[in-house]
């Protein structure tokens, strides 16, 4: 069943049935301003974060109750809907509800008995507001009264965790006054002139563009008792009756009475925001310009199809193109941006970036927007302890140079994070070098940027000690050890088991260290890197492959994890595409491995991250046992695998392969299974239940996951094959036999790329010529020197 559809043109993504299997979300703004909307209007806004700057409630898990609401009433029948569908909900014979969701803004349209309305929902770039503006037609033939009303619901106060659960206290903090145009709530009032002012808190919803008829600032008196979100007394009576809150729950509701002559057409803009009250006042009277908002819904797209365009590809899989040069793209944006702070399933609790998450996150950008990940990477990279290792938690507040680290009670209290991961700093290798090569600004590598707790050193430098962290941290058989996890949150290997897949890590880790000794012509480090990659590759094949596969690791008691015949967890995906990736594993072998994860792991919805699901013969560090089979990560598909694994089978010039892993786990391919996925076909979620489960293909935790960046690498490295090194540009697509014809446009260190792609024979890999301008290359590869401002590119496979 289908919910809704792309529009590639519009970059948007169309809802035409509001009834959708779960809330599918947008995010408006940025963290500094931070709204997230359902197609039903559900979702919540924050000032900073969704945990301590909560400005308007959500209650999680409750449908996507409450959110911004606009109810519309004729006040002639008394009859009543909303302007999104929920949450009056008519009945869906008689109201027709369009939702697009777009960069940066959502746009409710309805049309129900010859009124039309359309709201258009934003955050204007770098504002600290939010705005809805309402447009209202009537479509009939005869003059209609019509009563509008907007609602929010207040928090008491910021803190969300406080404003559910500590009423007691929050509920007798707050009061609302009525402001002409707005209604103005205060926190902690009493304080302002007494104590101290800075723990007063005010916040405003407001209206321009037309008077306001009737108001009211409490929210029983607005919905009355015993009622909900959907029949509010006052909407159905038609007028706010001017209670203001003191004490208990505050709201923010509005209401203008206007008549509408057949044909004609109204505008009108709720506001909404953390101000005091002569900001709110000033900003009310710049909306009084109705051409504003269509002017910041502009600014909004040009800014985002601004970063999109970076890179376009028109291929023969509409699918394919949607998510790479719009949703997929936009949604590593969004997780670069948010982190993992705020969703409809996280309410923004952690107090930072998590390490590792982060620097993946940087990835998905790099190729559209260098500089904007330049600023990210740096950050990360002063979150690097003296040492080597990585801040398992980078606090929003983070202080290079002074931070304290797992090594003290401190930091182990305040992030609840008890000691390093084996894998955090590692990820800065894939990072780094990508950033390098996508610029090929190599002077980075000399740049002194400081540790998290004391002394800067330059990034080589940092590096290195990454790889030193590691080489102080080895378990049984000399390989790295577990510690408190590696990728997988659910491993606790321990200081003396071993886990493979940092192995792979550090083994590339190693090949780009040596790439960059290379590049500074630093020999010592050169032999090094190449010892060390000897050294520990003998241990890795000696050790830990096994008849056919790449075990997963040692624990603590030097149990093996992943052997074949093992009753459960004998075959675990991350090693075998990591053999790949590391670059270890020779083409021949890492097609059988890769045979085998086809044959074992996989299903019609990807493959799993492990087979079988733990049940009876879990080990005791293995946690993913408290999931339910086929969940997360106890044998689920857990999506950002996918990533990897489509970028193995691409280097190894398998494209049918690798395009079938795409698309059994692309969102927009699942379009039409919209009610099995539950998630929005246009973004990944974190993990798929798989064949355990009795509801196989359905999706979890949408949006804020480490699964976007790493498919987008896949996309871009892997089946597209744009592989930049310091001097240019390999281009190895590893495409379905089917792909006759595609190109990619692409802007590449300051010039644009027009690669026309020909594959006449059907092949998955491989190139017969490239010509760049109509100069044949020796290879597949594009030196950066013969590039003008604008080229044209022919790669025959
Ligand atoms: C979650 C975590 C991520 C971890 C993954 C696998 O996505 O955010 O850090 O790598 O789970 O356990």
């Amino acid at each position: 069943m289908q919910y809704g559809h792309f529009d590639a043109p519009a970059r948007e993504y169309i809802i035409t049935r509001p009834d959708t299997p779960a809330p599918w979300a947008n995010y408006l703004g940025s963290p500094a301003y931070g709204a997230i909307i359902s197609n039903n209007a559900g979702g919540y806004s924050f000032v900073k974060s969704g945990a301590a700057g909560r400005l308007i409630r959500y209650r999680f898990n409750e449908q996507d109750r409450p959110g911004r609401y606009i109810y519309l009433r004729d006040d002639e029948s008394g009859d009543y809907w909303s302007a999104s569908w929920q949450p009056v909900g008519k009945d869906l014979e008689h109201y027709r509800s369009v939702c697009r969701h777009g960069t940066g803004y959502t746009i409710m349209e309805a049309e129900y008995k010859g009124l039309c309305s359309e709201v258009g929902y934003y955050v204007p770039l770098e504002a600290a507001h939010e705005v809805w503006r309402l447009k209202l037609t009537n479509t009939g033939t005869a003059a209609r009264k019509i009563s509008v009303f907007g609602f929010v619901e207040f928090t008491c106060e910021s803190f969300y965790e406080q404003d559910q659960v500590n009423l007691q206290y929050t509920q007798f903090i707050t009061r609302t006054y009525f402001k002409n145009q707005f209604i103005l709530q205060t926190i902690n009032e009493n304080c302002l002139n007494a104590v101290n002012e800075s723990r007063v808190e005010t916040r405003f919803f407001g209206l321009a563009g037309t008077p306001v008829t009737s108001y009211c600032g409490d929210r029983t008196a607005f919905l009355g008792g015993y009622r909900g979100y959907g029949n509010p007394i006052s909407v159905e009576k038609g007028r706010l009756d001017g209670t203001l809150n003191y004490n208990l729950n505050p709201c923010g509701a509005l209401h203008t009475a206007l008549t509408l002559k057949p044909g004609e057409s109204v505008s009108l803009v709720f506001l909404l925001g953390q101000k005091r009250e002569a900001e709110a006042q000033a900003l009310i009277a710049r909306y009084e310009d109705s051409g504003l908002p269509d002017r910041e819904i502009n600014d909004l797209k040009t800014y985002w199809h601004g970063k999109l365009a970076n890179l376009k590809v028109e291929t023969p899989d509409e699918n394919f193109n949607h998510m790479v040069n719009t949703w997929n793209a936009y949604q590593c944006f969004i997780t670069f941006n948010w982190s993992r702070a705020a969703s409809l399933i996280y309410c923004g609790q952690r107090n930072g970036y998590g390490y590792r998450d982060t620097v993946q996150d940087i990835q998905g950008i790099i190729h559209l927007d260098p500089e904007m990940a330049l600023e990210k990477l740096k950050f990360m990279i002063s979150a690097q302890v003296n040492h080597g290792g990585a801040l398992p938690l980078v606090k929003y507040d983070h202080n290079p140079g002074h931070e304290d680290k797992p090594e003290d009670a401190s930091y182990r209290t305040g992030t609840g994070h008890p000691s390093y991961r084996a894998d955090d700093a590692l990820w800065l290798f894939p990072t780094v070098w990508k950033y390098i090569t996508e610029t090929g600004d190599t002077a980075l590598l000399d740049e002194e940027i400081p540790y998290a707790d004391s002394g800067t050193d330059t990034l080589y430098n940092h590096l290195y000690k990454a790889i030193d962290f590691s080489l102080n941290h080895l378990g049984i058989h000399g390989l790295p050890a577990g510690l408190h996890a590696d990728w997988n949150d659910c491993l606790r290997l321990g200081a003396n088991g071993v886990s493979v897949f940092v192995a792979f890590q550090l083994y590339y880790a190693f090949e780009i260290m040596l790439r960059c000794a290379l590049h500074k012509g630093d020999t010592a480090m050169e032999t090094r890197m190449n010892e060390l990659k000897r050294k520990f590759g003998a241990i890795i094949e000696e050790r830990y492959w096994n008849t056919d596969r790449f075990v997963r690791g040692i624990t603590e008691h030097g149990e093996v994890v992943g052997k074949p015949g093992d009753p459960e967890a004998s075959l675990w995906l991350n090693p075998q595409s990591w053999a790949i990736i590391s670059g270890f594993v020779p083409q021949e072998r890492g097609r059988a491995v890769m045979d085998l994860v086809y044959q074992q792991l996989n299903t019609k919805y990807g493959a799993r991250l492990m087979a079988p699901s733990y049940r009876r013969h879990a080990f005791d560090g293995a946690l993913a046992l408290l999931f339910n089979p086929s969940t997360k990560e106890n044998g689920g598909i857990f999506l950002q695998t996918q990533g990897w694994l489509i970028l193995a089978e691409a280097l190894l010039g398998r494209g049918g392969r690798a395009f079938e892993y795409y698309l059994e786990s692309c969102p927009a391919a699942q379009n039409p299974i919209a009610q099995t996925r539950l998630m929005e076909p246009y973004v990944y979620s974190q993990f798929t239940e798989s064949v355990d489960s009795p509801f196989e293909g359905r999706s979890h935790v949408h949006w804020l996951t480490g699964t976007a960046s790493t498919v987008m690498v896949g996309c871009v490295e892997g089946i597209l094959g744009l592989r930049p090194d310091i001097n240019g540009l390999h281009l190895s697509p590893a495409v379905p036999a089917s792909w006759k014809n595609f190109t990619i446009e692409k802007i590449f260190r300051g010039t644009k790329l027009r690669i026309q792609v020909q594959n006449p024979e059907g092949r998955e890999s491989g190139c017969r010529k490239l010509t760049v301008n109509g100069v044949q290359m020796a290879e597949n590869y594009i030196p950066a020197a013969v590039l003008k401002a604008e080229n044209e590119i022919i790669l025959e496979m």
